[in-house]
């Protein structure tokens, strides 16, 4: 935690442009690709009305898209640069909603709190999951959604060390003991997790799995990301949804 705040921090500034042109999006975009919502439904079909919690939130782009479409929601991240970066952006569009500082490995909140828990590349990367997945179930009331978005497992297995250099046609580390990673660039750490055990993880945790989305950028989509090329991404999944519910 202590280490991914100071790697968040220091980002802060860098991504404020990414993140206005975020909040200024209609159709929300989805990953390093920006895939439409129409085309990959991410969100449940109807969130409104729902009480929502955007985990790791960062500038709290999917919590504005979330009240827009009539949701209460509510963002947890564990960056106060970043969160100030979100409140800015509350205030310049004019939607308010709580945001917590806080990590979403123990979120200050009640049982039973929400419909819907969120996380795009927030807790679902910076997090280990045998936290935040049984606080996420925590926080749901029963037959509340999980729905998640992250680097694909594949990805992970064929990334070499140097986060400038794109992703081999090979793999490059072993899938075998996969779940906490440092990259030698920079201070941050990620955890990954394999199918396998992220299944067993979820329904342990209470979850039933309703889809895997595997996510192909369309022809043409770039990124600012220099990590995968577009070439690789239409032949691999580079990122995955997970979309799981509470089981009642
Ligand atoms: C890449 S941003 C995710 C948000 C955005 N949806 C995106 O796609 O870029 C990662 C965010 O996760 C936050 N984060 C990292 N560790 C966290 C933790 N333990 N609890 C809550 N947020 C955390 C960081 O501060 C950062 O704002």
């Amino acid at each position: 935690m202590r280490r991914n705040r100071a790697y968040w921090d220091r980002l802060a500034a860098e991504y404020e442009a990414p993140g206005r042109r975020s909040w200024s999006e209609e159709e929300p975009r989805w990953g390093i690709w920006g895939v439409p919502e129409f085309q990959i439904k991410f969100f449940p079909d109807d969130v409104s009305g729902f009480d929502a919690i955007e985990l790791g939130c960062w500038t709290a782009y999917v919590s504005s898209w979330l009240a827009r479409r009539g949701a209460k929601p509510v963002g947890i991240d564990n960056s106060p640069a970043q969160l100030e970066n979100a409140r800015r952006f509350q205030a310049e569009f004019g939607l308010e909603f709580p945001l917590i500082f806080g990590s979403a490995e123990a979120v200050p909140l009640p049982d039973a709190s929400f419909d819907l828990a969120i996380s795009e590349y927030g807790a679902s990367i910076w997090c280990d999951p045998y936290r935040w997945i049984p606080e996420a179930a925590r926080l749901l009331r029963s037959g509340g959604r999980l729905a998640f978005l992250v680097n694909s497992v594949l990805l992970m297995l064929c990334a070499p060390d140097e986060d400038d250099v794109p992703a081999a046609d090979r793999l490059l580390r072993p899938q075998f003991g996969l779940r906490r990673m440092e990259w030698p660039s920079d201070e941050s750490v990620e955890f990954h997790l394999a199918h396998g055990e992220m299944i067993r993880l979820l329904r342990s945790s209470g979850f039933e799995v309703e889809d895997l989305i595997e996510v192909q950028p369309p022809r043409g989509a770039t990124t600012r990301y220099p990590y995968v090329s577009h070439e690789w991404a239409r032949k691999w999944p580079s990122e995955e949804i997970w979309k799981v519910r509470k089981i009642p």
